[in-house]
């Protein structure tokens, strides 16, 4: 059995004092609106207490779906790859990028390259499918459990958080998901932003959710998590080796008193049982202001 847990839409708080040139951009738009209430919804008290459950319950691997800073700010991401190293190691924490780390056009010295160990394929993923010069989709493999993970974060105009996979990556997807098949392993892909087209809408959603929904529904895959909805979702998808489990998860730092529902995390237990795969989703979110419980236990696919 390989248990993997779900966290995304980390929201790093507090924010770093900007610089006056560095809000010379979308991200004045961003300041503002943190001080003026989204740092009242995203935590790090309670971000602080998912942490330390996750890392408590000693799951086989983490994967983190993006929206790890705010406002993109470097030393955002600085604080955030310490965070992600409080985590656990780069060999058991896979992390992608979401709407947040790309929320201007940054040099990748001064972003996301913080977070490379985590956003890199492992060698036994490498030596089933080479990660392209584009650097997503890479695959990480353990055991029969094989990670595809994506990047749908691109740089927009304020007030818009939508995403694009694109169709270099979509092409290597299609390519990764048919050799993962034929290696017969479970097939988990990652994605920051909700993948099929009504889950939202032009200005926050995946602009090519249409085409990417197709690659799923043609090559296949098992188990698709995302994140940027904040918000607990579980969709089935029917594609051409059965049926793929879609499902996001709520933000790891929202407040219990916030508009959307409190800060959530699941581990998914992943077993062959000999005639399929079996997979159980465990929930576990914030419950007060000192405790986190399993707020939810689910077999998602039997067979
Ligand atoms: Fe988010
Ligand atoms: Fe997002």
């Amino acid at each position: 059995m390989f248990t993997l847990a779900h966290l995304s839409d980390i929201h790093l708080s507090p924010v770093p004092r900007a610089k006056r040139r560095e809000l010379m951009s979308k991200r004045v738009f961003g300041y503002v609106n943190w001080h003026q209430g989204r740092k009242f919804v995203h935590r790090r008290e309670i971000l602080n207490l998912i942490t330390s459950d996750v890392v408590g319950q000693k799951p086989n691997h983490i994967a983190v779906t993006g929206d790890l800073v705010n406002l993109g700010l470097p030393e955002e991401f600085v604080r955030a790859a310490e965070w992600l190293h409080h985590l656990g190691p780069p060999a058991r924490v896979t992390a992608i990028p979401g709407n947040h780390d790309a929320y201007v056009r940054l040099h990748p010295e001064a972003g996301t390259r913080h977070w490379r160990p985590f956003m890199e394929a492992n060698d036994e993923g490498a030596a089933l499918f080479p990660t392209p010069a584009t650097r997503f989709p890479f695959v990480r493999r353990f055991g029969d459990v094989a990670i595809v993970a994506l990047s749908s974060a691109i740089p927009t105009m304020p007030f818009n958080a939508a995403g694009k996979v694109g169709s270099v990556q979509r092409a290597f997807l299609a390519g990764a998901l048919d050799d993962l098949a034929r290696a017969g392993l479970f097939r988990v892909v990652l994605i920051h932003h909700p993948p099929m087209r009504h889950q939202a809408g032009w200005h926050r959603g995946l602009r090519d959710a249409g085409k990417f929904t197709e690659i799923l529904k043609r090559h296949g895959a098992e188990l698709v998590l995302h994140g940027h909805i904040h918000a607990q979702t579980v969709h089935e998808l029917p594609t051409a080796t059965g049926t793929a489990l879609v499902i996001g998860v709520p933000s790891a730092s929202e407040a219990v008193e916030g508009r959307i529902p409190a800060a959530r995390y699941n581990i998914y237990a992943i077993a062959w049982t000999g005639a399929g795969w079996r997979v159980e989703m465990v929930g576990r979110a914030v419950g007060g202001p000192d405790h986190v419980w399993e707020c939810e236990r689910r077999v998602l696919r039997e067979r």
